[in-house]
């Protein structure tokens, strides 16, 4: 049977550029400016309609479409391909005032006040009729249309309405664990509602986690489950029409991928999209904003393996969602759109094309600020639009020769949020990103992908703090260990099965034989204490009382050195099957953990992408015509990479060495 992704077609043939295009905001003579500009700036795809819908539908059931019809002309004949939004997310304040009960109720029962965005029910089915109404007259009407190149359905699904209390969220969550579970004692076990006597004696008695009480775990993971399903079931009841009407075109939303867990579950949605695309915007005051940036990134090609993916939007400068916003550094526009592009983006598509005046956004930064074409930053935008065109040949090529994966649960994140734990407003992947960031500094490409992927591919799998697994998943890392990889756990990994329920007989429970070793209690540690480990090493955050188990086959690579877990075992490892597997029960400070991992890459053969000096990001793209090494320069010093081949950016052949000016990137296509 062929991949549905095989049945539908990029929407540009070489890297897509361009940005969320809003011109019910402007004149038509801003309109036409923006036609030769986008021609300047090299722009071929622009977001269209995301908050159109009252644009089409301006009174309830009375449609014209006069204004897309002229915008995709001109589009088109400016040759700017339009990825096409379903107008969902912006529902009109007519209907607002017609369907009051269509608004998400928060846990206390307040409903979100008409305006702004996604101001909608996932489970009303109010909103599902007129929603689908629309966008059933929306594909109708364009089908056909040479201008539309793709489907953008509704915008950020989740972001404001991803959890809703409301009566109606209320019988379809009671439905939601009926059809999961079947029977309400199934419900009473897998919840332990047996805890405080909050054992339920019918379907009618469950409700959403809402209110002033201390829920379930088990209830509120679910709810968290059902929220993100009842989402998609918008997402795909839209895609259904879209796809009657227009077969071709691939369909999408923009995700949310950041370091999780995200407001829905986007690797379980990933399936469904023809095209997997995120929306990323990094955070000014973050010093190592980049690195979270290839985290992101990182994710995005764990949940399109073997594809390109897009990056549907990011900023050109500043946002105005943070306490303060600052502009991009001098640079990192280039460097951020193309580490995108390193790792697997075959776009670099920005919100949005020009900044707002009025509005919620008004000082958000865009392609074309506020200053107009005159500006450093449209200048920038021109240069990394020459840039991208460049790179042309990149589109379709793979993020090659990775050979570490590193495990990532949504299911996991939200498991160690619901309820109490041993440290409560827990940040789920901070071990996560300190061992993503240790592979980065040594130009080791990373894998970011869910523990249901096929991991016999890579030399090394790190599992961080990875709190949830089902027994299937844990078997699957244990065999990948026994096959010949080396995984590396880390603390408060395997704790929980898929219903948040603990594993007892010893910690970690789904991983304690692979590892060979038992935890009795857990020793969590205040901000600024430290713990000392017996090889001259010392953790952070947390530590445990911890021995060996099993035949003695577990090595003790270090104890802890003093205090109550004195001449414990800290970090150890086993010989299993033809593999290996590490346990690393306390958060190692960098340097450290950078020592560990020099040990663990040397010992499973695990190589960098290429040799370079410290502070160069270097990540290659390969496909049946050519090799690229992207090579980003994020220090403010002189860099260096041993490579052969020729700058794509600069068309400078380099025999084996390139130098790299502070801040700048080179893309070698390789000899
Ligand atoms: C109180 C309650 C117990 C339990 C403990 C521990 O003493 O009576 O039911 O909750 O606190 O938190
Ligand atoms: C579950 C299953 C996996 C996979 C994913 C994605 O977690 O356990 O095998 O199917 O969902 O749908
Ligand atoms: C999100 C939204 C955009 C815009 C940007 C910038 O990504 O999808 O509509 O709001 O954030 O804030």
């Amino acid at each position: 049977m062929p991949d549905r992704h095989d049945l539908v077609s990029w929407p540009i043939s070489a890297l897509s550029f361009g940005g969320d295009y809003n011109p019910e905001q402007w004149s038509p003579e801003v309109v036409a400016e923006d036609m030769r500009l986008m021609k300047r700036a090299g722009v071929n795809l622009v977001t269209l309609g995301v908050f159109s819908w009252v644009r089409y539908e301006p009174r309830d059931g009375q449609f014209d479409f006069s204004w897309l019809d002229a915008m995709l002309d001109l589009l088109h004949e400016n040759d700017v391909r339009v990825d096409l939004a379903t107008p969902t997310a912006a529902v009109p304040m007519w209907l607002h005032r017609l369907h009051p009960e269509i608004l998400p109720q928060d846990e206390f029962g307040h409903p979100l006040a008409p305006g702004g965005r996604l101001g909608w029910c996932p489970s009303s089915p109010v909103f599902r009729e007129y929603s689908l109404r629309v966008v059933e007259r929306l594909a109708e009407h364009v089908s056909g249309h040479p201008a539309v190149a793709m489907w953008h359905v509704s915008n950020e699904l989740g972001g404001g309405n991803a959890r809703c209390h409301c009566p109606v969220s209320r019988d379809h969550f009671q439905h939601w664990v009926r059809e999961r579970y079947g029977s309400i004692d199934a419900v009473n076990a897998a919840w332990g509602m047996s805890f405080w006597g909050n054992t339920y004696s019918s379907f009618e008695e469950i409700t959403t986690p809402a209110g002033k009480t201390a829920h379930n775990p088990g209830q509120l993971l679910d709810f968290e489950r059902f929220s993100s399903d009842a989402l998609l079931e918008q997402y795909r009841a839209e895609r259904a029409v879209l796809k009657r009407h227009t077969p071709a075109v691939p369909v999408t939303t923009n995700f949310m991928v950041g370091l999780g867990p995200d407001v829905v579950d986007y690797s379980r949605w990933a399936d469904e999209m023809d095209i997997v695309a995120n929306d990323h915007y990094t955070y000014g005051p973050d010093p190592l904003r980049h690195q979270e940036l290839a985290f992101s990134a990182d994710r995005m090609r764990g949940m399109s393996p073997g594809r390109p993916w897009m990056l549907m939007e990011h900023a050109a400068g500043a946002a105005s969602w943070h306490p303060i916003n600052q502009p991009k550094k001098r640079g990192e526009l280039a460097r951020h759109a193309l580490s995108h592009v390193a790792r697997g983006s075959d776009s670099v598509m920005f919100f949005q094309w020009r900044a707002s005046v009025f509005g919620t956004e008004q000082f958000h930064s865009a392609m074309v600020p506020h200053a107009g074409e005159n500006s450093r930053m449209f200048s920038d935008v021109v240069a990394l639009g020459d840039s991208v065109a460049k790179l042309s040949d990149v589109a379709g090529s793979e993020v090659a020769g990775v050979q570490v994966a590193l495990l990532h649960d949504n299911e996991a994140g939200w498991a160690v949020k619901s309820g109490l734990k041993p440290v409560n407003r827990p940040s789920y992947a901070d071990a996560a990103r300190a061992y993503h960031h240790a592979f980065f500094d040594r130009a080791v490409t990373t894998d970011v992908v869910a523990p249901w992927t096929d991991l016999h591919r890579y030399r090394l799998v790190v599992v961080p703090g990875l709190f949830l697994i089902t027994p299937e998943h844990a078997k699957a890392i244990t065999d990948y260990a026994n096959a010949g990889g080396t995984v590396i756990v880390t603390w408060f990994s395997g704790i929980v099965d898929e219903h948040n329920t603990v594993l007892a007989g010893g910690y970690p429970g789904a991983f304690r034989e692979l590892l060979g070793v038992r935890g009795e209690e857990f020793h969590p540690l205040t901000t600024d204490e430290r713990v000392a480990l017996d090889n001259g090493w010392s953790g952070h955050r947390w530590s445990e009382l911890l021995d060996v188990s099993g035949d003695g086959d577990t090595e003790v690579v270090a104890r802890y050195d003093g205090g109550d877990l004195h001449g414990r075992p800290a970090i150890t490892k086993r010989r299993v099957g033809a593999g290996w597997a590490w346990y690393v029960s306390t958060d190692l400070d960098d340097s450290d953990l950078d020592a560990l991992l020099e040990r663990v890459i040397e010992e499973s053969g695990v190589t960098p992408v290429a040799e370079v000096s410290p502070g160069v990001e270097a990540v290659r793209r390969t496909s049946a015509s050519g090799s690229y090494l992207f090579l980003i320069n994020h220090s403010s010093e002189e860099g260096w990479a041993s490579v052969a081949g020729t700058d794509l950016l600069s068309g400078i052949e380099h025999a084996d060495r390139v130098t790299l000016a502070p801040g700048s990137v080179a893309v070698i296509e390789e000899r």
